[in-house]
């Protein structure tokens, strides 16, 4: 077998991986869900979700990648040739996420040049948004440019370049959260907002929201779509997987804690906690945050702020919807065994199809919906709320009663010992497969309106 090549230890490692975790789930996904969702209820489902599935699955994911040191396809039907197809499963998810993705990752794009050429004013309106993507023209040709600047840094393999910038994009974003937390948690009516944000109100629980939670979770951390056993293959054997895991988890929680916590109480601010704005969906973020650059006032100061923010948010979705790319990417060599430049190129076009839908899903195609959903919506909550969880539940079952828990401790405990051995073996063999198929068949059933919860 090639020698793979392989991350230098756990610095290279984990900054890798989170490079792939953080990105647009955090600042934009987490604060729009958890403000629909109730708020501190929310938070407590999700951080609940992340230390026990999140990190069990994370670090079975990891050990297979390590111990098979093949990507997800290889990986499960070399260890059992009936799960072959739990492999393709998995590779369907970046398939439906990276096109919209980038259709996201494109209006990133546009505020930030917005507030570079000085248009930011405009940005702050209560229409601009919905003006902005009810178009045809302009939404397309930004969701290009990101598509564009992804597909080059993937195709000329410069990815080395982008993961040493973001050593110091990462730190630099957060400083930067943090102060804008800080400026609009201390925003006058802001308080309302802390506190609905961070005190749970078990009135506010259901379901949904904790459907919502565990689809953002493996969304979040990059879970139940393969990424993680890529990473885990080309990790060196002497890297502890569980203390990588550890900050991968705190690292990207915290990022999505910090963001809700920039957002959330603003739109208190705004709009008084009013009902419909708490329920703007993926719009939350770009209605709201401008309006607080623009409350900053001091000549230029709010534009500045808001330049150097969206910048730094499009470099943690260019990490993200690179991860995303090469994943497909390498899916497409694997099975049609192409030349990488050709397997760019065809993953890049079909990916430009594919979002149009969910580009033009709120302006000339808005009449076509999907269950109720818009495409964008569409494709998130299939990916999200549906596949992933099958995906997971698929791996649960498959190291819990295939290949045995054994295997991956052993891997875990190959390079250190083992501190949540105990909770990884009772999550993965019980807890996840009965959580998860209860939450699936309770969230099939209140929709379709036979239980109410
Ligand atoms: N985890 C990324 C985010 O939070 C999204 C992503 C999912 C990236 C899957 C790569 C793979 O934005």
């Amino acid at each position: 077998m090639k020698e793979r090549s392989s991350f230098s230890g756990r610095l290279g490692f984990v900054l890798a991986a989170a490079g792939s975790a953080v990105g647009l789930g955090n600042i934009w996904r987490f604060p729009y869900l958890a403000a629909k969702y109730g708020g501190g209820i929310f938070l407590l489902v999700y951080v609940v979700l992340v230390v026990t599935f999140g990190f069990s699955l994370m670090v079975a994911e990891i050990a297979l990648g390590r111990n098979t040191r093949l990507s997800a396809i290889g990986a499960y039907k070399k260890l059992n040739k009936k799960f072959g197809f739990l492999g393709i499963l998995t590779a369907l998810v970046p398939i439906i996420i990276l096109p919209y993705y980038s259709v996201i990752g494109g209006w990133v794009t546009k505020y930030f040049v917005t507030f570079l050429s000085g248009h930011h004013m405009e940005a702050s309106s209560d229409d601009y948004f919905g003006g902005f993507i009810g178009q045809t023209f302009e939404p397309v040709l930004w969701l290009a440019i990101f598509g564009v600047i992804t597909f080059v840094i993937v195709l000329c393999g410069v990815k080395r370049g982008i993961e040493t910038a973001n050593k110091f994009m990462m730190p630099i974003l957060i400083v930067l959260c943090v102060a804008v937390c800080v400026y609009s948690c201390t925003l006058p009516g802001a308080l309302e907002g802390v506190k609905f944000y961070l005190i749970p109100d078990f009135s506010r629980f259901s379901i949904n929201t904790v459907l919502g939670a565990m689809g953002q979770m493996f969304y979040s951390m990059s879970l139940a779509m393969g990424i993680m056993i890529t990473y885990g293959s080309y990790m060196k054997k002497e890297t502890s997987i569980e203390k990588s895991v550890s900050q991968i988890e705190i690292f990207d929680t915290g990022v999505a804690l910090l963001a809700g916590l920039m957002i959330v109480p603003a739109v208190f601010v705004f709009s008084g906690g009013d009902q419909s704005a708490m329920q703007s969906g993926p719009g939350l973020m770009f209605q709201t945050l401008p309006k607080v650059f623009d409350s900053m006032g001091g000549g230029q100061f709010g534009q500045i702020v808001g330049a150097l923010f969206f910048l730094l948010v499009l470099f943690a979705a260019l990490t993200s919807a690179i991860s995303l790319m090469e994943t497909v990417v390498s899916i497409v060599i694997d099975k049609f065994h192409v030349k990488r430049a050709v397997a760019c190129i065809i993953v890049f076009i079909g990916m430009m199809l594919l979002a149009l839908p969910s580009s033009l899903g709120n302006g000339v195609w808005s009449h076509i919906q999907i269950l109720g959903m818009d495409f964008l919506t569409f494709f998130d909550f299939i990916s999200n709320s549906v596949i992933m969880p099958i995906v997971a539940l698929l791996t649960c079952i498959f190291i819990g009663y295939v290949v045995k828990t054994q295997l991956v401790v052993d891997e875990v405990k190959s390079s250190s010992k083992f501190s949540r051995e105990k909770l990884f073996v009772v999550v993965i063999k019980y807890i996840a497969p009965i959580f998860i198929v209860a939450i699936l068949v309770s969230s099939v059933l209140s929709g379709l309106g036979i239980i109410t919860i």
